[in-house]
């Protein structure tokens, strides 16, 4: 194979959670101010960035396809970077089985990626997953002035939880939180930029501490609050929070914060007390439901989405009966499972009495049953509301637009193109439901 020289056009594909894909706009709007442009749909790019995830197994399995299926036709091929977590975890690995990757570089040193693309095109070796005591983020370029309705604005890195079967301590580092003017600004700039919409991530989101502009010491209830006052912006959200840094301030934020939408992503990851033990989730089942009585009494309205393991080593069929008995008293709105899949480095790799395939898959078919009727209750129970819904994207049918309800429900909007656009918020009325989406139509026009 030919081997890469200078790019002049990349493509940047982002695996695994929202912070990846924010990850991955950064880098794009960073090679960007360097001169590159971004290839077009169908165009081969000189520069390919894989900002990979860890999490599961089959995340890291499809990174080796993914860099085989970059050959071209001619036998060459782009420059390739390996990005993300995969890259902090197994970068001298990856060097090493995949010949033609050129870059790898780590979650907390892709500011460097322009240096990294200059030394891959000199032939010289570009590596780099330090986890430098510089933040990238003082050093990135401002946010580009691409439209976008609804953004994500990372404000909080890493993890110090350690829950047994997790890599993001590893391949994260430690739990960091962005300076309050740094957040704000990136914010203006956003809402400049045209986002109505701003999803505030972090691995903990809720973690994140602070100072104001005042010296107050501040937590993300503070922040939300500082965001509410921001002109033009029209709704904020946050993800991913942990159940022990669920504040009083932030609960209470749920009541009377304006902007802040009736949505919380919390995960539990099981309903067995032995299990949650063995996972070190450092919450009891118990716990976990006092804590969501108490979101519900500020926001009876709430929209509930969680995270569930099922298999984690010594999951018993009473342990699983839990996590289904769970799943049905919470009523979530929304949630994702997945099988256990055990990651080296992890204690709970090293655990006895792993769980087999067939049982995991057995139990993974019952809980997400259980979940998707969970769904469609949950947006049945929405019938009739005339909500707001912020438009996002084109629907598949004639005349169709798509947004979001308050609770992050998808909803497509009958006969909406002739007097709206993407960006816009309709008063929609909620009609038909579905496990996946919400049909409605337009109640009358909000002020944009
Ligand atoms: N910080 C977040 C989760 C980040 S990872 C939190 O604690 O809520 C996203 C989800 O992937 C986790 O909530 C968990 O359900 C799942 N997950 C993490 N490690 C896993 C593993 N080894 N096997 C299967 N699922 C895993
Ligand atoms: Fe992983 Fe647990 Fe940290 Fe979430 S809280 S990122 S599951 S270690
Ligand atoms: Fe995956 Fe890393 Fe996010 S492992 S889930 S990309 S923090």
């Amino acid at each position: 194979m030919t081997s890469p020289t200078n790019p002049k056009t990349f493509r940047v594909k982002s695996f695994g959670c929202q912070m990846n894909v924010y990850d991955g706009e950064r880098m794009g709007e960073m090679l960007a101010a360097q001169g590159l442009s971004e290839a077009g749909e169908g165009a081969e790019p000189d520069l390919v960035v894989l900002n990979t995830c860890h999490i599961r197994e089959k995340a890291a399995e499809k990174v080796y396809s993914d860099i085989g299926r970059l050959k071209r036709e001619d036998g060459s091929r782009p420059m390739i970077a390996v990005a993300g977590c995969v890259a902090q975890a197994e970068g001298s690995e990856i060097m090493r089985r995949a010949k033609t990757v050129d870059i790898v570089v780590g979650p907390q040193a892709y500011h460097r990626l322009p240096d990294l693309v200059a030394k891959a095109a000199a032939g010289e070796e570009a590596l780099d997953t330090d986890m430098p005591a510089r933040s990238k983020f003082d050093v990135l370029p401002g946010r580009s002035k691409s439209r976008r309705t609804s953004a994500f604005l990372t404000v909080q890195e890493g993890c110090d939880k350690f829950c047994t079967y997790c890599v993001v301590p590893y391949t994260r580092g430690a739990e960091v939180s962005r300076p309050w003017a740094a957040i704000i600004d990136e914010a203006k700039a956003l809402v400049d930029a045209g986002a109505r919409e701003i999803t505030l991530l972090g691995q903990n989101v809720n973690a994140w501490t602070g100072e104001d502009e005042a010296g107050r010491s501040q937590g993300l209830d503070g922040l939300i609050r500082a965001l509410d006052r921001l002109p033009g912006l029209a709704r904020i959200r946050y993800t991913t929070s942990h159940p022990n840094d669920m504040a009083d301030g932030l609960i209470a934020a749920h009541g009377d914060v304006e902007k802040l939408m009736p949505y919380l992503h919390l995960p539990v990851q099981a309903g067995s007390d032995r299990i949650l033990k063995a996972m070190n989730r450092s919450h009891t089942r118990d716990s976990y439901m006092r804590l969501l009585d108490r979101i519900r009494v500020v926001r009876p309205d709430i929209a509930l989405s969680g995270d569930f393991i099922v298999g984690f080593p010594g999951e018993t069929d009473e342990d699983f009966e839990a996590t289904m008995e769970l799943v049905r008293e919470v009523r979530y709105a929304h949630a994702f499972s997945f099988k256990y899949s055990p990651r080296p480095g992890t204690p709970a790799a090293d655990m006895d009495d792993h769980v087999s395939a067939a049982v995991m898959d057995e139990r993974l078919k019952l809980l997400q049953a259980e979940i998707i009727a969970g769904q469609v209750a949950f947006n049945q129970g929405c019938l009739g509301r005339v909500t707001q819904v912020l438009l996002d994207r084109v629907g598949r049918h004639p005349g169709q637009l798509v947004g979001k309800s308050p609770w992050l429900q998808s909803v497509v909007v009958e006969n909406a193109t002739a007097g709206s656009s993407i960006g816009d918020m309709l008063m929609v009325e909620l009609l038909t439901a579905g496990p996946n989406s919400i049909g409605g139509r337009i109640a009358t026009r909000a002020a944009a």
